[in-house]
C-alpha cells in the first residue's frame, strides 16, 4: 500500500485514485491528480487533487446536452429509436455524406465498415501503424490480415508509396487514418485504390470537421469511420459513426449493428422464390417474423446517445474554432524553441486539431514526459506503433518493419489540447514545456 499524496485536508470519505502523476517507491507515495471519493449516504463524487492539473483532452458538456438527454429519458424511446436516425441525418448532412450509420464506438464502426467490405479470413488490409489498436483490431475481428504501412516523416500520414509496395494479390482494402486530424493524401490513396481495385476505408476517429481541397472529411473514402468518446471532437459518452455513399455499404452495416437481423420483407430469404421460411413453421406476413441472414453483433446507439449527439453536433463549428485556436497559439508560443522540437505538420485550415503532438529534438522524451506530469501537465502520447504491442508480436510481426513510426514514437509528446481549455492553462503549458526543454540548453 503506498500512501496517497495530494489528497485535499479538508476532504474526507475514502478516496480511490484515477489520475496520478507519480509513484515514489522509495518514500511509498503516490501522487494523486484526480480521485474518486466514497463517502457513506452521498453520492460518488470526482476531486481534482491539484488544482492545476491540466488533461490532455476532456469533453464539453453544457445545460443544452443535458436537457437534450433528460428529454429522451422523459420520452418512451431509450434504445435505437426516432433520435438516432435524426443523429444520423444531420451527422451525414454535416459532413455532406449520402448515408450516416451510427453505432456503439468508434471500434464497432471500424468493425462494421470491416464486415461492409467483405474482409474475411485471408484477406489483407493495409493499415499504418501510427494509430490506436481498433484499427487494425477490427481487421482481426474479421479474421483479415493487417499490413502495416509506414508513415511520412514529415506529415505522419500514411506514405502512398508504402501502401503500392505493401498490395499483394490478398490484398482488398486501405486504411487512411487521418492522424491528430490532419486529412491523408486522399488523391493518392484513391487512385491506388481505383487502380487496383481496393475498398478505402478512413478512420477519421481524430478528423470530424477536417477539410481536404475544400472536401469535409466523411466523403473521401468508401467509408469513413468516426468515434464520439469523450477526447473526441464530440461526444456520445461511447459511441461511433460510418459514413458513406454507398447505399448498400450503408444497409449491409444496419444489418450488421442489429445482430444481422432484418424485418424488411423484401430482404428475406426465399426458397423456390418464396418469401417463406419452412424450416421455421411461420408465415413471413406474421408480425412477430424477423430473419436473421448473417452473423451480426449489437452495436445499437440508444437514443440516449444520439440526443447527446445532436446537441453536441450543434456546436462542433465552435468546437473546431476553438482547437484551431489553441493550436495557433501554441504555433506562436513555440516558435523560439526550434532547436528544442519539432511543431506537428498541417495546415490549420484543414486541420482538425484532435492531438497537438511535438517531437522532441534533444533530452529524454520519458525523462521531459515524467517532468511535465509532475507539474500538473497532463501530457499522453500517441502512439505506441500498433505491431509492437506483445498481441502483435506474437503474431509474429517484427519490431523495424515501420521504422519512421518507430522513431516518432520515440520522440513524440501529446500536449493538452480542448475546447474548454482557458487561456491560464494555455499559458501554463507554454511555461511549463519551454521551462523543462530549456533546461536541455548546452
Ligand atoms: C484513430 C482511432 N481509431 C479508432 C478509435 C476507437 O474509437 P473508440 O474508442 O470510440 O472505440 C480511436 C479512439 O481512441 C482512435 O483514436
Amino acid at each position: 500500500m503506498f500512501d496517497l499524496e495530494n489528497i485535499p485536508p479538508q476532504a474526507d470519505g475514502i478516496f480511490y485514485p484515477i489520475a496520478v502523476s507519480r509513484l515514489d517507491k522509495k518514500d511509498n507515495k503516490l501522487f494523486v491528480l484526480r480521485a474518486s471519493v466514497v463517502k457513506k449516504g452521498q453520492k460518488r463524487k470526482t476531486v481534482n487533487c491539484e488544482q492545476s492539473y491540466i488533461p490532455y483532452a476532456r469533453q464539453w458538456i453544457d445545460e443544452d446536452d443535458i436537457q437534450a438527454v433528460v428529454e429522451v429519458l422523459r420520452s418512451d424511446w431509450l434504445t435505437q429509436g426516432p433520435k438516432v436516425r435524426e443523429f444520423e441525418q444531420a451527422f451525414a448532412g454535416y459532413v455532406g455524406a449520402k448515408f450516416a450509420v451510427a453505432v456503439t464506438s468508434g471500434t464497432a464502426a471500424l468493425h462494421a465498415a470491416m464486415y461492409a467490405a467483405g474482409i474475411g479470413p485471408g484477406d489483407e488490409v493495409i493499415v499504418p501503424p501510427m494509430t490506436f489498436v481498433a484499427t487494425a483490431n477490427s481487421v482481426v475481428f474479421q479474421e483479415g490480415t493487417p499490413v502495416f504501412a509506414d508513415v511520412e516523416p514529415d506529415t505522419l500520414l500514411v506514405d502512398p508509396n508504402e501502401v503500392e509496395a505493401k498490395i499483394t494479390p490478398r490484398t482488398k482494402a486501405i486504411v487512411a487514418v487521418d492522424y491528430a486530424g490532419q486529412p491523408c493524401d486522399y488523391d493518392s490513396l484513391q487512385a491506388i485504390a481505383r487502380k487496383h481495385g481496393l475498398i478505402l476505408i478512413a478512420d477519421a476517429c481524430h478528423a470530424l470537421g477536417a477539410e481536404y481541397k475544400g472536401k469535409r472529411v466523411g466523403t473521401l473514402a468508401d467509408l469513413t469511420v468516426f468515434s464520439f468518446h469523450p477526447v473526441k471532437h464530440i461526444t456520445t459518452g461511447e459511441g461511433g459513426m460510418i459514413t458513406t455513399d454507398d447505399a448498400e455499404l450503408a444497409e449491409r452495416m444496419r444489418l450488421f449493428r442489429n445482430h444481422g437481423i432484418t424485418r424488411d420483407q423484401s430482404k428475406f430469404a426465399r426458397i423456390n422464390g418464396k418469401i417463406q421460411n419452412p424450416m421455421l413453421h411461420a408465415p413471413c406476413s406474421m408480425p412477430f417474423y424477423y430473419e436473421m441472414l448473417d452473423l451480426g453483433f449489437n452495436y445499437r446507439m440508444t437514443d440516449l446517445q444520439s440526443a447527446l449527439g445532436m446537441s453536441q453536433l450543434k456546436k462542433i463549428d465552435m468546437f473546431i474554432r476553438k482547437r484551431r485556436e489553441i493550436a495557433n497559439y501554441y504555433n506562436q508560443a513555440f516558435k523560439g524553441l526550434e532547436d528544442h522540437i519539432t511543431l506537428p505538420p498541417g495546415d490549420n485550415e484543414e486541420h482538425a486539431w484532435h492531438l497537438y503532438v511535438i517531437q522532441l529534438k534533444r533530452g529524454n522524451r520519458d525523462s521531459v514526459f515524467r517532468k511535465l506530469r509532475e507539474n500538473g501537465i497532463g501530457v499522453n502520447v500517441h502512439y505506441i506503433p500498433v505491431y509492437l504491442q506483445p498481441y502483435y508480436q506474437g503474431l509474429g510481426y517484427e519490431k523495424g518493419i515501420c521504422p519512421h513510426s518507430e522513431e516518432y514514437f520515440a520522440r513524440a509528446i501529446t500536449l493538452p489540447l480542448y475546447p474548454a481549455m482557458k487561456t491560464s492553462d494555455m499559458e501554463r503549458v507554454v511555461e511549463k514545456v519551454c521551462g523543462i526543454l530549456r533546461e536541455y540548453d548546452d
